[in-house]
């Protein structure tokens, strides 16, 4: 985000010309209340469709009957900054009072989370993360951007950029998977989506990334939970995504629920602003999480709510999200000389600058037309995308004997209640769709004729209905697809689990169709890596469907039956047993690795190994890796090596290239995914590829939080996963 001098000028005289009060109100929060019937904040509300207390369907009925307080009076008396919300006719009449109403007439900032998409929903992060394909999660966040516009929204309280080693906690969903590099690359991606596209009003959204820092590392996997690291790991492992993110202009961040080292990061001065301020030079504004400044008093950091707004504010978060404190205690802080002038300065100037940045001021409205267009359905555009990310995103995780792709005659039997839950595909944190625009599997397969038979047996949570069972069991058919998984309200926020193996009797539905001697195709709907050992052993196909958005349906259905060669891959390690948690494949190494002996480290009743490891990912054809060498120049290494298609089928294959520091003066992860390439080869085409590597990148940060280069040995591993590599070593001095 970057103002010109004559947009700070206006910032800086408008900042001038503001009362105490008028300045508190940029830094107020709102969301609409609703009122009559049901008498909850709005926010809170959101929480409770998407944790599932209530359903999507009890939550549109709410949402069309309700009326909503949005707190219109106090728009008008300047004391609100920014709204909640995703109705485009209310934004205009809001921001028609804050523009002709009040007295300096600043426009608002209209947030909402669109996480994976709005209308059109896309694949959930994790998912997406795991198409290595950098140019369509850049267009996937252009149409969230423009469909944000559309309804009204000017902030999204996106990238969600936690990366999440530990699969218990349910916002893995959410985020771009286990690795920072990855992370990284998919953090550039959103930011450039979302806000690049400066052409046209409707185009671009302040991105707001989230949730800073550490939140993801929460012991035990449980949401919320206290987080304690070295600040080695904190810089290697947490704030590299975020770091790319700034360095790509993102406009916002927002702070964390989670304590970090016994600080929580709604007052964590280090992060806000030593880090977030200073280093990664923000020149937008911190939100917090939901409600999260009056928390503080929980955690038994603040004694009452004053006391946590001035402390907030101090450590450098400037918009209050729904508790208003800083509403009611922020000016008479100042007053008191509790908070100074600066700093409240300081947190209003960023506010402006991001309203002046997103051109509010020059025109505050959305065009209510563009959402007509809706009306009918979605956009053809929008579905195109919504269905190549879709089929990007599935990893084929098992195929013995080629059993698929199927042929195309095939008959049948299709088990699995979330096969015909088209109200699922959409996965966590999704707001803004309609039914009637999601494809589920069973609709997938019939849209496209496929000739099978459909019976629920069970879902993840009810019990295996017999009767099904044995009719699925008798049924003439080649093969059984088994639809099994999650429902969305088990991952994202406040959903952590303790078991992450397939939830209820599905695990046992599908041993008893293989026992029957069926073959069968287990394809998964979930929004975490499942612990799933058993499978592996048991079922001969495996597809990893994740919660892949509106097209969902349409995309499995084409990779079942050939028509998309597969190409995603694993943006996260999944383990055998729930008891291998946290698992993800740049560990550091002991000295003791895992092998035969006894004495080394591994577990007496599972396997050491991942069941199936980052970055791996079939396809229906085969790729074969030759030919590693490493050149070297005065600032990068270069690892050239081929790469063969040697099946019969055409397939796109991402190449990985990971590093071993092998000795530093901290003990290095044993790999470091350091770039990658997406290619696509023909039946025997043969390319030759290179992937270089700034030298500056392999460094690491101290535990003084010092990034450092040290010279040494390095191992340079090429391979399609974090497993089957080629290896090269190199030695390397830093100038
Ligand atoms: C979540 C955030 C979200 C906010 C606003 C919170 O509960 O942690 O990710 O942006 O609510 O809806």
């Amino acid at each position: 985000m970057k103002l010109t001098k004559e947009q700070k000028d206006f910032v800086e005289n408008l900042l001038d010309s503001m009362t105490l009060e008028e300045k508190v109100g940029q830094l107020n929060q709102d969301s609409p209340s609703i009122v009559g019937g049901f008498d909850v904040p709005f926010g809170e509300l959101i929480e409770m469709v998407t944790d599932g207390r209530i359903s999507q369907e009890e939550f549109g009925k709410i949402m069309a009957t309700a009326e909503r307080d949005y707190h219109e009076d106090d728009i008008r008396a300047g004391m609100v900054g920014s709204m909640m919300g995703n109705d485009p006719k209310k934004a205009n009449e809001l921001q028609k009072i804050a523009v002709e109403e009040t007295r300096l007439g600043i426009p608002l900032l209209m947030g909402f989370d669109v996480i994976h998409g709005l209308r059109s929903v896309f694949p959930i992060a994790i998912a997406e993360a795991g198409s290595f394909d950098d140019v369509l999660m850049e267009e996937t966040a252009k149409m969230a951007a423009r469909e944000s516009r559309a309804y009204g929204i000017n902030w999204n309280y996106a990238p969600m950029l936690d990366v999440a080693r530990d699969s218990r906690w349910g916002r893995v969903s959410e985020g771009p998977g286990e690795d920072p590099y990855l992370g990284s690359r998919f953090a550039r991606a959103k930011i450039r989506g979302l806000q690049n596209n400066r052409e046209k009003l409707d185009s671009y959204v302040a991105a707001c990334t989230k949730h800073f820092v550490a939140y993801s590392a929460c012991e035990a996997g449980r949401d919320y939970n206290t987080t304690s690291m070295s600040l080695s790991q904190l810089h290697n492992v947490y704030l590299p995504t975020f770091k790319a993110a700034m360095e790509e202009g993102a406009c916002t961040a927002m702070a964390s629920f989670n304590d970090l080292n016994g600080v929580p990061c709604t007052v964590n001065k280090y992060t806000l602003r030593d880090v977030l301020k200073d280093d990664y030079k923000l020149e937008g504004f911190v939100v917090s999480d939901a409600n999260a400044i009056r928390e503080c008093v929980t955690h038994g950091i603040a004694e009452d709510d004053v006391d946590a707004g001035v402390q907030a504010i101090n450590a450098g978060l400037d918009v209050d999200m729904g508790t208003r404190i800083y509403y009611n205690h922020l000016a008479q802080a100042v007053k008191d000389g509790k908070v100074s002038e600066d700093v409240l300065n300081d947190a209003v100037r960023r506010v402006l600058s991001v309203k002046v940045w997103l051109g509010l001021f020059e025109n505050p409205y959305v065009d209510e037309e563009i959402i007509k267009a809706y009306e009918a359905g979605i956009p053809a555009e929008h579905r195109a995308l919504a269905l190549k990310s879709a089929e990007e995103s599935i990893v084929l995780l098992k195929n013995d004997n080629g059993v698929l792709p199927l042929d195309k005659g095939a008959k049948v039997t299709l088990v699995g209640e979330l096969a015909d839950r088209a109200d699922e595909v959409v996965g966590a944190w999704s707001l803004g769709w309609e039914v009637a625009d999601c494809v589920s599997v069973k609709k997938g397969l019939e849209n496209q004729n496929v000739d099978f038979e459909y019976f629920p047996v069970c879902g993840p949570e009810n019990q295996i209905n017999r009767e099904e069972l044995d009719l699925a069991i008798n049924s003439k058919s080649d093969i059984v697809i088994a639809v099994v998984g999650e429902y969305k309200s088990m991952s994202g926020e406040a959903s952590s689990k303790a078991d992450i193996t397939l939830p209820g009797q599905q695990r046992q539905m599908i041993k008893e169709l293989v026992d029957a001697g069926k073959t069968v195709v287990a394809v998964l709907m979930n929004g975490r890596p499942l612990a799933l050992g058993w499978e592996k052993e048991n079922v001969p196909a495996i597809v990893e469907g994740w919660h892949l958005g509106i097209e969902m349906g349409t995309a499995l259905t084409k990779v079942l039956f050939g028509d998309v060669n597969p190409s995603g891959k694993l943006s996260s390690t999944f383990s055998s047993v729930n008891g291998q948690e946290p698992m993800y494949y740049n560990h550091p190494n002991t000295g003791r690795p895992g092998s035969k002996s006894k004495f080394t480290s591994k577990y007496l009743d599972a396997p050491v190994e991942p069941c199936f490891q980052f970055g791996y990912g079939l396809s229906y054809t085969t790729f074969e890796y030759s030919d590693l060498q490493l050149k070297e120049d005065k600032d990068s290494i270069t690892a050239e090596f081929k790469i063969k298609n040697t099946g019969k089928l055409a397939g796109a294959e991402t190449a990985q290239l990971y590093i071993q520091d092998v000795v530093g003066s901290l003990v290095r992860p044993v790999k470091e995914l350091k770039g990658y390439e997406k290619v696509k080869l023909a039946a025997g085409e043969e390319k030759q590829l290179s992937i270089s590597l700034r030298k500056c990148d392999m460094g690491f940060y101290n535990n003084e939080g010092k990034y450092v280069c040290e010279d040494g040995l390095f191992r340079i591993y090429v391979g399609g996963n974090s497993v089957d590599v080629l290896e090269a070593e190199t030695r390397i001095s830093f100038e």
